[in-house]
């Protein structure tokens, strides 16, 4: 199995971001293979002047038509996600994510902006036509602590991170399943 995690905040070392490396660790313990990206590895200019050809969103188009995965994670800025992250996402192919479960993970300053993720990511998903797209995870500033360094989470963010991830490998199981015993 295969995932692409992918940081949307436009900064480093960031708390979105720390949820991917927790995520990673997780997954890797089960024997997945998690290819970690994030925005930083994209050239400002090719994405404000969306340059289909740049070399790293090749690259990255090329590792996603590979994986069977895709956690997303974006901080929440103006109540929507990152416009840094979508202006990677507006240069995917319609169909990027056709063969993709996909886990969206969100921090922000509030908790009024819990549901950012349902009204604002997760329409640019199904726009992407992501196969299956699960329930995310929103953590609030306070319960991601030492980002920075060694990151550590408050115990429910912790069990309902475990959770997702679950039902997120699960979902990645199924879809290894000979198709008589997947259905
Ligand atoms: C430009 C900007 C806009 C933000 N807008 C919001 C917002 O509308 N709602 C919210 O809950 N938090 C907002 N925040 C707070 C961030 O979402 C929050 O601190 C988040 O955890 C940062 O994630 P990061 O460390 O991964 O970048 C904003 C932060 C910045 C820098």
């Amino acid at each position: 199995m295969r995932v692409i995690t992918l940081a949307g905040s436009p900064r480093f070392p960031s708390r979105s971001t720390a949820l991917l490396a927790l995520s990673q660790q997780r997954l890797e313990s089960r024997g997945v293979e998690v290819i970690p990206w994030n925005i930083q590895n994209f050239v400002p200019e090719d994405l404000i002047n969306a340059r289909f050809d740049a070399p790293a969103l090749l690259a990255f188009k090329e590792d996603l038509a590979s994986a069977d995965g895709l956690i997303v994670a974006t901080p929440v800025y103006k109540a929507s996600f990152t416009g840094a992250l979508k202006t990677l996402l507006d240069l995917l192919p319609e169909r990027a994510l056709e063969h993709a479960v996909v886990l969206p993970l969100a921090t922000g300053g509030t908790v009024a902006h819990l549901l950012a993720v349902d009204y604002a990511l997760k329409p640019v998903l199904n726009a992407l036509k992501a196969q299956e797209i699960l329930h995310g995870v929103f953590a609030d500033d306070t319960q991601i602590t030492h980002y920075d360094r060694q990151p550590e989470l408050v115990p429910q963010l912790t069990l309902r991170l475990d959770e997702a991830l679950e039902t997120f490998w699960q979902a990645l199981a199924r879809r290894h399943l000979p198709y008589a015993l997947a259905v």
